[in-house]
């Protein structure tokens, strides 16, 4: 099977929910590329998001995992197995979205609208970022994709929209492998 019918069928077999909300890691990473797509992103934005927690399916158990209160770290997972096949442009923001959720965290405002499910992960993940650690994230060459990515992420786990389905993605992957 080829990467981008392999992925389709990840997609459409993985019935996991999403840890903590009410829509499977399926439809909350489509729910992310719509949101991009609704925002007029760059294709390569649209296609990270819809990749961006890839990981998740790739680890045996992400709930099992956020029980035992152990990261899986599956933006590194994802990240990890999709350079194999996909753009640096795409697969970037897909490595860094945990750290943006870090970053962002830094403001109350932001921490504050984070669901409980996404405050137990932050503290897994390491807290928010330090002074510092926030400099240095702010010069990487994808540093405002991937908060982008993050802004997105954060608001797909609606239940009352109409979803696209994955096949509706199909071209917009096949365009973006190496
Ligand atoms: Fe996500």
């Amino acid at each position: 099977m080829n990467i981008i019918d392999k992925i389709i069928s990840n997609f459409i077999n993985n019935k996991s929910l999403y840890i903590g909300e009410k829509v499977t890691i399926s439809e909350h990473m489509i729910q992310t590329a719509m949101i991009a797509e609704n925002a007029k992103s760059t294709n390569n934005l649209i296609c990270s998001c819809l990749l961006h927690d890839y990981g998740h399916f790739i680890l045996e158990d992400p709930d099992k995992l956020v029980r035992k209160k152990i990261d899986g770290k599956h933006e590194d997972i994802g990240y990890e197995y999709l350079k194999k096949f996909f753009k640096k442009e795409v697969v970037e923001p897909i490595k860094y979205h945990v750290l943006a959720k870090r970053y962002l965290a830094k403001k109350k405002k932001y921490f504050n609208s984070l669901s409980e499910a996404s405050k137990i992960s932050l503290k897994l993940q390491g807290g928010a970022l330090n002074k510092k650690e926030s400099k240095e994230f702010e010069k990487k060459y994808f540093f405002k994709q991937t908060i982008k990515l993050r802004k997105f992420d954060e608001v797909a786990k609606r239940t009352d929209i109409k979803m696209k389905s994955i096949i509706e993605y199909k071209n917009l992957l096949s365009s973006h492998l190496l």
